[in-house]
């Protein structure tokens, strides 16, 4: 029997299982490490929610996106009876990939580049090789017919895969049959129900391409502990002392400002708040990380999504988009506005990758073996790395919430 990965084994993680008081950080083989990663990809990646882009994304029937997840490339479209539907982008017949990587298509049917065979968005099998949309010439096609016996194409269709949609967000899950979505979001939706995020529009974006592994931007959006240090500019605005974590159930971490902060030369106050929100959403800001892949920065008037994609232990896409309300964007001055909104986020994220690509080295190359978290700071990140752990050893847990809302990060506990 193969010898079970000792990344797959409580044993690794003894250090970080403890009380956040006393806990020290995951192990460095998880940020650089290779065969780490390949049990990651198996253990976490292909077991959990990912977020493969936006709703937005594929609106309208044949809009296509393609998304590494685990390794594996997945189809993202929209039937033509306007369902979401994701699949394993392989044909069934010798496997040639149908659609190449990273792609945003508008498509009509998905054809193999190799023999032709043909499947509508809905998965469906068309032809095998003479079906609609072939190029043969009518009298040639009886050459091509298939005498292979006991074939029905119908048990041939795409291999399917789980995928849901909360707010703007997409999420496929290769788990058959997976618990649904609206568990691992836990409270997450409630929580944002007067924002009607599903509604919010594209109103920017930008992609990076990151020397870093994927934890450490995820951990390093969890906390603000290094904000004086990293983020002289936005310290002056959006004060240590006005942080709060803000996490209930569900596989996410999350954390408050309040009052959220008032960067004058950010463009974010010149544009309207959306409708419907209660006073105290007027005036705050959300900042989650859904695990794995997904960190969201909720304000009154637009929202910050980074979508993280690994392609290695050391390297990681990452696709971010500012989103609104539409009404936020008929205002006067709002494209001007959303122009420096989307330089301000640029500044504050080309601060962050720095800083991570930084770690990155420190973090592999030393005899750093872990370090202490502080609980005031980084009760996030221990949270996070704890169900990083339970993904690796196969427990299947969904954290519970913080017993009391409005805990300060900042001051005293
Ligand atoms: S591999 Fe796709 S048609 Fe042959
Ligand atoms: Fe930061």
């Amino acid at each position: 029997m193969a010898e079970v990965s000792t990344f797959r084994n409580e044993a690794a993680y003894a250090q970080t299982r403890l009380p956040v008081e006393m806990a020290s950080t995951l192990i460095p083989a998880a940020y650089h490490d290779d065969e780490f990663f390949t049990q990651e990809r198996q253990a976490l990646w292909s077991t959990s929610w990912v977020c493969v882009g936006l709703a937005s994304q594929v609106a309208d029937v044949g809009e296509t996106i393609v998304r590494d997840v685990a390794g594996t490339s997945i189809i993202v479209t929209r039937d033509k009876e306007g369902r979401l539907r994701a699949f394993h982008n392989v044909c069934r017949h010798r496997g040639s990939q149908l659609v190449a990587c990273d792609q945003v298509v508008k498509a009509k049917r998905f054809r193999c580049p190799y023999h032709a065979w043909a499947y509508a968005l809905s998965g469906e099998c068309l032809g095998t090789p003479l079906f609609e949309g072939s190029d043969i010439p009518v009298d040639q096609q009886a050459m091509f017919d298939l005498d292979a016996k006991s074939f029905d194409k119908a048990d041939y269709g795409l291999i399917g895969v789980e995928i849901d949609t909360w707010g703007p967000l997409v999420f496929v899950n290769l788990v058959d049959g997976a618990k649904p979505l609206s568990d691992w979001l836990g409270d997450l939706p409630s929580r944002f129900s007067n924002y009607g995020l599903e509604g919010w529009r594209v109103a920017a974006q930008k992609g990076y391409e990151i020397d870093a592994n994927w934890k450490l931007i995820a951990e390093n959006f969890m906390e603000y502990y290094h904000l004086p240090w990293v983020h002289p500019e936005l310290i002056k605005v959006s004060r240590m002392e006005d942080h709060y974590r803000y996490q209930g159930p569900g596989m996410y971490t999350g954390m408050m400002t309040n009052p959220v902060s008032q960067a004058d030369n950010s463009g974010w106050l010149e544009l309207p708040p959306a409708p419907r929100l209660t006073d105290d959403e007027l005036v705050s800001g959300r900042f989650m990380h859904l695990f794995p892949n997904v960190s969201i920065s909720v304000l009154p008037n637009h929202m910050f999504v980074m979508i993280l994609t690994p392609h290695g232990p050391g390297h990681t896409s990452e696709q971010t988009y500012i989103l609104t309300h539409p009404s936020t964007m008929q205002s006067d001055g709002a494209h001007d506005a959303m122009e420096k909104l989307a330089d301000f986020w640029d500044h504050v994220n080309a601060e962050d990758i720095e800083i991570v690509e930084r770690v990155q080295v420190g973090i592999s190359t030393t005899a750093y073996a872990g370090g202490r978290m502080c609980y005031r700071f980084e009760e996030p990140l221990h949270r996070f790395q704890n169900m990083v752990i339970d993904r690796m050893v196969g427990v299947d847990r969904i954290p519970d919430g913080d017993p009391d809302e409005g805990i300060k990060v900042f001051g005293s506990h």
